[in-house]
């Protein structure tokens, strides 16, 4: 796999609220991704999330190229004694930067960020349809833990929902780019 070293990977500012309401809005715009079909917040509303939020339980990392946000990788841990252990995850890269080591980084990136907030688990859904991203998660450790069928309707047919979860042991994510950098 090529890296793609022109990316920098980093937390979220504020700043850059209207780079990934774009970004979201393009990938929405693909239609077989994510579940949002257009933009849900305006670049004020993604600003004051990302300036309010308690990045002990709700962080967000950026990739950015050449000053453009082309990457979001976003952790929330559970609310609630139960569930905080645990952290959802939802990420996106732009379609000119996919499959070149920019979500393994993200990961990367997120490891301190788990350690410290003691998320033990991390937990995220995907369409049964969207192969590639099922496939890197597979290889990124992420176990499947079950379906719902026929969650989405994506362009006319039922689509189901996978369940993916992936535990974490002390600096297990870093080892997600050594890997993906020096073969398995
Ligand atoms: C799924 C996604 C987040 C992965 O991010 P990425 O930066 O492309 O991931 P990486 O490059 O770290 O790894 C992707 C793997 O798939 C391979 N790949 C090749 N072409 C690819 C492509 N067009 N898209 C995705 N993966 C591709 C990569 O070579 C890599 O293989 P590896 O597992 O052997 O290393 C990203 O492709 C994406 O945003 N897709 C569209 C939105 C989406 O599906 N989001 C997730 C919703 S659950």
């Amino acid at each position: 796999m090529t890296v793609d070293s022109d990316v920098w990977v980093r937390v979220a500012e504020p700043g850059d609220a209207e780079g990934l309401c774009d970004l979201t809005a393009a990938v929405a715009a693909e239609g077989r991704f994510i579940v949002p079909d257009r933009l849900f917040f305006t670049p004020e509303q993604q600003a004051r999330i990302i300036a309010a939020r308690d990045p002990a339980s709700h962080q967000i990392w950026v990739g950015v190229a050449d000053g453009a946000v082309v990457a979001e990788m976003e952790l929330v841990r559970g609310t609630w004694p139960k569930t905080a252990h645990t952290a959802t995850l939802a990420v996106v890269v732009a379609a000119a930067h996919r499959g070149r080591g920019v979500f393994s980084r993200c990961l990367a990136a997120a490891q301190d960020w788990a350690e410290a907030s003691g998320v033990e688990k991390l937990c995220l859904t995907v369409f049964a349809t969207n192969t590639e991203a099922l496939a890197a998660y597979r290889r990124r450790g992420f176990v499947e833990e079950g379906v719902r069928r026929g969650q989405y309707r994506i362009q006319g047919q039922l689509v189901d929902e996978v369940l993916m979860a992936r535990w974490l042991e002390r600096g297990s994510l870093r080892d997600v780019v050594d890997r993906r950098q020096h073969g398995p």
